[in-house]
């Protein structure tokens, strides 16, 4: 396998530089004549060779969409379409389903063989090859390698990652019950495969995001806590004032934890200046009132919230919107929603707490960099079994696909807005101060903002209502 510098050197002697993402294709591609390919095609005078040059690397959307509804338009995670918890069993068909599926975005990168095939004949112990498995395990050696265990349907294989080689830092993320694609050797005695490269289902190079036709702007939000004692209720009129002013926006968008709940964490009846649930939805219902009826208000639950904890979780029921404007669009947790043909994939996060626990040097302060993670692996919540419980369905509602234009989260309460591979990825902050478990875990919190976010360029705007007047 080529590593980079080889890649960049090949180019270089031919007196052309190459681009990251080139580089990364050809990587995977593993295509020993491709790089020949490449500089034989390229026109005369490019000084850089990007993926413009690459027939494959085309970006793949023509610039139009067929929308049913041009406004907002609920793709997935609409009310009632999350599926009751059954029994056991349902694990079964749910992991098969979310092994099947982010397989087949791997398919066209590597070729996989059966582990049952790899493991069974001597046929593959002198040549590459690759196999697609869901990891079961994983450790750091004594030396400070990463031996990881992975089962396809057909059998488990040990895969030792040598920190040694090229790439070893995506190796040490791995994560338990990831779906991963593996190209490298089997050991003589067919005991341990060798890997070489680690692929994932990962956002296609190609992807490039669809932008509206006409202008619009949306305000993402998340986090209000209403009914708790740090809720910002004087930033929370000033944002009102001011989104009455802006004729422009026509939608907003909230991805959970809208009320503080009750009984969520010992002893927060102590921090609630709205005791009672119901009084607590009122409140926000209220809140929602007061805004402009031109919006579409599209209202997404998280773990705070009244419903299962379980994701997918169920859109607030109708006994806790009483007093809410006719204008709310009340989905799941997670939701896609289509806002003039831009897909905005809605998750409140509550696996931002395993990912971060578990991925090296990740923190809370920069929730974009695990939401770049959460693409990689095309799924919101890699981890099974830790603080995400999941219900079981026929089909993983938590895996991405497709690919958004926009990745919108929250829960973590402290702003971000990245890229990655033309996915824009936001988390809009929250609307409660510091609370006294966050001053506990030393975390500062990134209070009363509002992403906006333009939908014509995909271009987004924070505006801060923590200070008076700005
Ligand atoms: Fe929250
Ligand atoms: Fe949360």
């Amino acid at each position: 396998m080529l590593c980079e510098d080889e890649i960049v050197s090949r180019f270089l002697a031919t007196s052309l530089f190459v681009s990251p993402e080139v580089v990364a294709y050809i990587k995977e591609q593993d295509d020993p004549g491709l790089i020949d390919r490449i500089i034989a095609g390229t026109p005369e005078g490019t000084v850089v060779v990007s993926p413009d040059c690459i027939p494959a690397l085309k970006k793949v959307r023509d610039g139009t969409r067929f929308l049913a509804d041009p406004v907002c338009e609920v793709l997935a995670g609409m009310e009632n379409s999350a599926e009751s918890i059954r029994d056991f069993e349902e694990y079964i068909t749910y992991f098969r389903n979310r092994f099947t599926r982010l397989s087949t975005f791997m398919r066209g990168r590597i070729q996989p063989v059966p582990i049952e095939a790899l493991a069974r004949t001597g046929r593959y112990q002198e040549e590459e090859v690759s196999f697609i498995g869901m990891v079961s395990n994983v450790r750091s050696t004594a030396n400070g390698n990463k031996m990881v265990e992975v089962e396809d349907p057909t059998g488990t294989m040990r895969v030792l990652f040598n920190k040694s080689r090229e790439g070893f830092s995506e190796a040490e993320k791995i994560l338990p019950d990831e779906v991963i694609g593996v190209r490298g050797k089997l050991s003589q005695d067919g005991t341990i495969f060798f890997a070489n490269t680690l692929v994932r289902p990962d956002i296609p190079l190609s992807n490039a995001p669809y932008r509206s036709e006409r202008p619009g702007r949306a305000v993402l939000i998340s986090d209000i806590h209403v009914g708790s004692d740090t809720f910002l209720e004087d930033e929370w009129h000033r944002f009102a004032d001011w989104i009455s002013g802006q004729e422009d926006i026509g939608y907003l968008v909230i991805a959970g934890d809208l009320v503080d709940g009750i009984g969520i964490y010992p002893g927060q009846e102590k921090e609630l200046v709205i005791k009672n649930i119901y009084q607590q939805y009122a409140a926000l219902g209220e809140m929602l009132s007061a805004l402009p009826e031109r919006l579409t208000i599209v209202i997404s639950p998280g773990n705070h919230d009244v419903v299962r904890g379980a994701e997918p979780q169920p859109a607030i029921p109708p006994a806790f919107r009483i007093g809410y404007p006719a204008n709310c669009v009340w989905v799941e947790n997670p939701a896609l929603v289509s806002l003039q043909g831009v897909r905005v994939l809605i998750y409140h996060g509550r696996s931002f707490d395993d990912m971060i626990g578990t991925i090296p040097g990740a923190s809370y302060n920069r929730p974009a960099e695990i939401m770049e993670e959460m693409l990689k692996r095309r799924h919101l919540a890699p981890i099974f079994g830790m603080r995400t419980p999941i219900a079981p369905g026929k089909k993983d509602p938590l895996i991405i696909d497709p690919v958004p234009e926009v990745l919108f989260t929250g829960h973590v309460h402290i702003s971000g807005i990245k890229r990655y591979r033309g996915v824009l990825m936001i988390n809009a902050g929250t609307w409660q101060s510091q609370t006294a478990f966050q001053k506990q875990m030393n975390t500062v919190p990134t209070p009363a903002q509002a992403v906006v976010l333009d939908l014509q360029s995909l271009e987004t705007e924070i505006v801060d209502f923590l200070t008076p007047g700005s």
